[in-house]
């Protein structure tokens, strides 16, 4: 097999049994975790199945790279997925979309929450990805999840589609925040929860260039000059990552 198809394949493969181990743990669902559980999250399932696994050893910023980066072995320890998705509440019968979807790090995570999860990306190569993960998810789930390729300006919803809106690590990367939270907006429901996760300031040792980053005071103001309302603000529940729940009135 060619050495990139080999890789592709593989990450494919983690992929799938980190949904598969992720869709078994929801089966077994445990009473609500506390405050002080959450922040011992263990590392995520997919870091033990990954072990056999070879790394991509392709240049850097390939897709191969951006893949390993993503679906690192150790995200799982300070991402704390599982924590991050409870702040949405209970999922059962709502619409959740994930923008900036990447690998679906957190899309498939959320799936057999939900009614429906849409993994949307501006990047054909992460729609490509995840819709070869998604043919490979029990059949039960299959049908709870789409991706959705989206304009750079635009994340694609219908009008009010959306329930829940998750951004994880991509804020920063949208242009003219303010136009797109107005786009967004259209797209959720009424009562509809945003989620936005991304890196804090100081040059940390995991995520972008602090000139990549969007503060979490400015990132409050364009939430709140476009309309929506601030439920929740957590810098320290993440080591490098704050956390603002919003909501659209
Ligand atoms: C750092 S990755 C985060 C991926 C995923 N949310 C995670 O936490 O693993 C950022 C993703 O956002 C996507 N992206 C960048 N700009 C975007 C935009 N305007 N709309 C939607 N996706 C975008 C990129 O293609 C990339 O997949």
């Amino acid at each position: 097999m060619h050495q990139v198809m080999r890789h592709h394949y593989h990450f494919s493969l983690f992929i799938l049994l980190l949904a598969v181990f992720s869709a078994c743990r929801e089966e077994s669902a445990s009473p609500p975790e506390s405050p002080n559980s959450l922040m011992r999250e263990q590392p995520a399932p997919a870091a033990k199945v990954s072990d056999p696994l070879p790394l991509p050893k392709t240049g850097e910023g390939s897709f191969e790279n951006l893949v390993a980066d993503f679906e690192s072995k150790d995200r799982g320890i300070w991402q704390k997925p599982n924590m991050v998705i409870s702040l949405l509440g209970d999922l059962e019968g709502k619409t959740v979309a994930d923008i900036g979807a990447g690998t679906g790090y957190f899309t498939f995570r959320m799936v057999p929450k939900a009614k429906k999860v849409i993994g949307i990306d501006i990047d054909q190569r992460f729609i490509d990805f995840m819709d070869s993960v998604k043919v490979r998810l029990d059949v039960r789930y299959r049908d709870r999840f789409e991706t959705r390729l989206a304009k750079a300006d635009d994340p694609l919803l219908r009008p009010e589609e959306a329930d829940a809106v998750v951004l994880v690590n991509t804020y920063g990367y949208i242009k003219n925040r303010g136009q797109y939270l107005k786009t967004l907006w259209k797209g959720m429901a009424p009562g509809g929860r945003l989620l936005i996760i991304d890196f804090k300031k100081n040059n940390l040792p995991i995520g972008p260039p602090d000139e990549f980053k969007v503060s979490l005071s400015q990132a409050e103001r364009e939430l709140l000059s476009s309309g929506f309302s601030i439920d929740r603000v957590d810098q320290d529940a993440l080591d490098y990552q704050y956390i603002i729940l919003a909501e659209k009135p």
